[in-house]
């Protein structure tokens, strides 16, 4: 090849990617850049949020603010809202946890649907009156192994409006490792008449974003945002027996329903099954055992599978042997159940083989 003939591929190449560098700055500037679109709220509220976005964080930018336990990321379902004009088709993401039912009432995952064009949406009012604060992380105690029971204070003035047995999602904030921010959730264990401070406990699951950042990043004093407070799994006001079950950080909505009774001198008779692999794994037993001891009706069964040998002499099964095991009729009672899936959908084969109804279990999922 002579100077000349090289010259010229050279010129040659240079044009066609020059070309192709600007055909990829005008894609990345029209492809996915819908501009500014409107959501329209329950038909009132309006509100701009940038096209390309999801409706769940466009949403959040608003400061309106859907339930979320998996960050996003289109696995727990319960960002629900139902879309009436805009929107599109159903995704494949969403129809694991969008039911065809449901589908045809426009319901869809919102943090899987991108806004590409104006939507009008409705959503429970309730959501509207969540709210989100800056808290501080005043006081943190490990209470099992891998449980820690954060305590979180509310601004100066400030109040949470809750039922026992609700949840808050906290802000896990960018760390080193981790370069997204992620909302996750978890039950309140404390009372509701304490209103400017909660109470959580999170277990440490390892590469969680939350329980990671929690465990090994969140100090006393530093601050946490929460929004809240969410969730249809709360204390009913009936008189019926009432059984409940937890274990680990699944004690957690529980024990805000006993301290509720607790400090209301509610004695409706009922008992409580809560399970560990070992003794240490029992978070705050001497606590719960104290509140309990208040509420007479409430029978506590703590139960350890895997104790070291002569080191307990309580009950050994798991939960739902356990129940099995004490409930003979549970027809006409109450159920408040907090655990896996897997769990929860164990006991509640258990508890309707017994007569229970399925209004009268109340539930609530980890994720
Ligand atoms: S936030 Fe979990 S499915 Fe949408």
């Amino acid at each position: 090849m002579d100077y000349l003939e090289l010259a010229k591929t050279v010129g040659i190449l240079t044009g066609i990617s020059g070309g192709l560098a600007l055909l990829m700055s005008i894609a990345q500037n029209t492809i996915g850049n819908y501009g500014e679109k409107e959501i329209t709220i329950n038909g009132e509220k309006k509100l701009i949020m940038d096209g390309g976005d999801t409706l769940l964080a466009g949403l959040i930018d608003n400061e309106v603010f859907l339930p979320s336990a998996c960050g996003g990321k289109g696995t727990c379902g319960y960002c629900k809202c139902k879309v009436l004009s805009g929107g599109g088709q159903l995704l494949a993401t969403e129809t694991g946890l969008v039911t065809p039912e449901e589908a045809a009432e426009g319901i869809r995952l919102s943090c899987q649907l991108k806004v590409k064009e104006d939507i009008q949406i409705e959503i429970p009012q309730e959501y509207l009156d969540l709210k989100q604060w800056e808290t501080v992380a005043y006081r943190i105690d490990d209470v099992t192994p891998t449980i820690k029971r954060v305590f979180l204070r509310l601004p100066e003035g400030e109040e949470i409006n809750f039922k026992p047995g609700q949840y808050v999602q906290i802000l896990a904030p960018e760390y080193q490792g981790n370069d997204e921010e992620v909302y996750r959730a978890y039950s309140i264990a404390s009372s509701p008449s304490k209103k400017d401070e909660i109470e959580l406990l999170i277990g440490y699951i390892p590469e969680g974003i939350a329980t990671t950042y929690v465990h090994q990043h969140l100090k006393e004093g530093d601050t946490l945002n929460i929004i809240g407070p969410f969730g249809h799994f709360f204390y009913q006001d009936t008189d019926k027996p009432m059984i409940f079950v937890g274990s680990g950080t699944g004690i957690a909505p529980n024990l805000s329903i006993l301290r509720y009774m607790q400090e209301n001198d509610i004695q409706r008779p009922g008992i409580f099954l809560s399970a560990g692999r070992k003794i240490e794994d029992l978070p705050m037993k001497e606590e719960i055992d104290a509140i309990a001891a208040d509420l007479p009706n409430i029978k506590m069964i703590w139960s350890v599978t895997g104790a070291d040998p002569g080191t307990w002499d309580g009950p050994t099964e798991w939960v739902t042997d356990g129940l099995k095991k004490l409930v003979d009729d549970a027809k006409d009672s109450e159920a408040y159940l907090c655990g896996s899936p897997v769990t929860i959908e164990q006991i509640v084969d258990v508890l309707t083989e017994k007569g229970m109804t399925e209004d009268e279990i109340f539930y609530d999922k980890f994720q």
